[in-house]
């Protein structure tokens, strides 16, 4: 049988609310999208994935989904999905939707249902309800942290106006976890895989899919609380992630996938290390697929790149299953500032006014040497909206503007996500630079955002949209997504690798190197002038 779509698929990441707006009220929508899936399909991506558009009051961007069979009217309807289903499956895009079963939102008719009955009934048996500890139970029932900041437990007021139970969240307030040991919230999962996979999607991109099994005693934790488990062998796994009890959901749901046709796909979202516990995730009887983000957190040094596609490469071939390959999403700062940072392999959380800034210009040559890198590597990657147009971080986002709790929560403390989901720019000369009809955005978008529209970069030899589409076409045409990687060098300041026809080398040192023999095919900056490969610098060259 041949292997799966999705086995070397490039699959881009819209962020919705980002993308592009077709009502001018400055928020994306499904309209905006279908209209402009024409870039996508002349940029030669596979498959996109939406981030949430489901109803939702939007206290995390639409990750508190609070109706997982519908559309929210800042959106669109379920007849505008429907549309961009087909539009896209029309254009040979397959699409993938965003499930987040970890949590509702707190405005869920479960969540109110559960706030209005008493305590010990069957609606709070769908959440994780407990009483305080301490004399009157003002307490929390544990010392857990919410990855946004503060406590992971709310107390509730009881229907008689007394304070009363605890409810855990990991994220935030408006985000309560669901007890996932309830056969009711098993159930209710797979109908609503049923519902979306009866609409024709392609798969699903699941959030946090490392914890929706708690250790049962929901034992103290006196780590900081970190989204990724830190699971390294010598380290003890913490009570909320990667509990084993999580397969046996994922096994169950890829029942409910094979039984329809096509080849629809689950991807966990799941900060997991090391790479082995990830692997166990993509199992022949789970998912398909998990993001790598030990690679997306990896140093831009050549033993640490080295390191991380080896390791990656070897996990997912012990289970069978496809290697991911991702450099930004909706939660990170976005590569092309990330790499232009002084210090390398960190994970500040947002940049604004008064942090150290990155170095742009330097950010943006290593993150085109590290996409070309990246899409040169067998397996699927993952592009996230406006990468291809070496989109950076907005790191000068006024405070007030923002919108991600984490600002709120982390007491102002951490910025949070805001700087990587500014509405991307189309058109340098348009109102909200195309973004919209107006000049309407949701998060304000900076005067450079010019420079990096699509329509200035169209066309222009060189471009960071050209390198993409370029390098898009060529992986395709080599078949590198399901190539072998074969090492070449692999010293402290050159990484070279083949794959098929294709030999690979990026320049981490600091002195230009000879490009490998054979015609060079793509690069991610041009050669110096005596034809060498510059510092920050990734080349595609057909072996002789
Ligand atoms: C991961 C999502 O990518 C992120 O945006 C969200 O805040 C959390 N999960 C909670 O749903």
């Amino acid at each position: 049988m041949a292997p799966g779509w999705w086995t070397e698929a490039v699959i881009y990441q819209i962020y919705p609310r980002s993308f592009a707006d077709s009502d001018s009220d400055g928020i994306g929508d499904l309209p905006g999208i279908t209209a402009r899936l024409g870039h996508l399909a002349e940029l030669g991506v596979d498959a996109v994935w939406l981030s949430p558009f489901y109803p939702s009051p939007q206290a995390d961007a639409g990750y508190d989904v609070a109706d997982y069979r519908d559309v929210d009217p800042l959106f669109g309807s379920l007849a505008d999905a429907d549309r961009l289903i087909a539009e896209a499956r029309a254009k040979g895009l397959k699409v993938i939707v965003d499930l987040v079963p970890n949590h509702t939102s707190s405005a869920h008719r479960w969540f109110r249902a559960a706030v209005a009955a008493a305590p010990g009934s069957p609606e709070r048996g769908r959440y994780i309800f407990r009483d305080g500890l301490g004399p009157d139970g003002a307490e929390p029932p544990n010392d857990w942290q919410s990855v946004f900041g503060g406590p992971a437990w709310t107390r509730l007021v009881e229907p008689d106006g007394r304070p009363g139970q605890w409810y855990l969240h990991l994220f935030d307030t408006a985000q309560p976890d669901l007890n996932w040991d309830n056969p009711e919230i098993r159930a209710e999962f797979l109908d609503v895989l049923r519902f979306w996979l009866d609409r024709g999607v392609d798969g699903f991109r699941v959030d946090v899919a490392h914890g929706l099994i708690k250790q049962a005693d929901l034992a103290n934790w006196e780590e900081p609380q970190e989204i990724l488990s830190g699971n390294e062998a010598d380290k003890p796994r913490p009570p909320m992630w990667d509990q084993d009890g999580v397969h046996e959901v994922y096994r169950e749901w890829r029942r409910v996938l094979d039984s329809y046709d096509g080849d629809r796909i689950l991807v966990a979202e799941a900060w997991v290390e090391p790479a082995e516990r990830i692997a166990r995730y993509v199992r022949p009887d789970e998912m398909h697929q998990a993001f790598n983000f030990e690679y997306l957190l990896a140093a831009w040094t050549a033993p640490t790149q080295y390191a991380v596609i080896t390791r990656s490469l070897e996990a997912t071939d012990a289970v069978g299953a496809p290697t991911t390959w991702v450099l930004s999403n909706h939660d990170v700062i976005r590569h092309a500032s990330r790499l232009g940072l002084s210090a390398q392999g960190g994970r500040p959380n947002g940049i604004g006014i008064g942090d150290p800034q990155p170095d742009a210009a330097l950010g943006l040559r290593r993150g085109r040497a590290a996409t070309l890198l990246m899409l040169a590597l067998p397996g699927s990657a993952y592009l996230y909206q406006g990468e291809e147009l070496g989109l950076p971080e907005h790191t000068t986002l006024p405070d007030e503007s923002r919108q991600d709790p984490t600002w709120e929560r982390s007491g102002h403390t951490q910025r949070g996500r805001d700087g990587c989901r500014v509405p991307i720019p189309w058109e340098a000369d348009a109102p909200s630079y195309g973004f919209g009809p107006t000049d309407a955005s949701w998060l304000p978008q900076p005067p450079l955002w010019a420079e990096y529209a699509l329509d200035r970069q169209r066309g222009v030899a060189g471009s960071t949209y050209e390198t993409y589409r370029t390098a898009l076409r060529l992986r395709r045409e080599h078949a590198l997504g399901r190539g072998t990687l074969e090492w070449l060098s692999s010293g402290d300041e050159v990484l070279s690798f083949r794959n098929g026809g294709l030999t690979v080398l990026t320049n981490f040192g600091t002195a230009a190197v000879p490009p490998p023999a054979g015609e060079l095919l793509h690069s991610s900056a041009p050669l110096d002038a005596d034809g060498r490969v510059p510092t920050d610098v990734t080349v595609w060259v057909r072996h002789s």
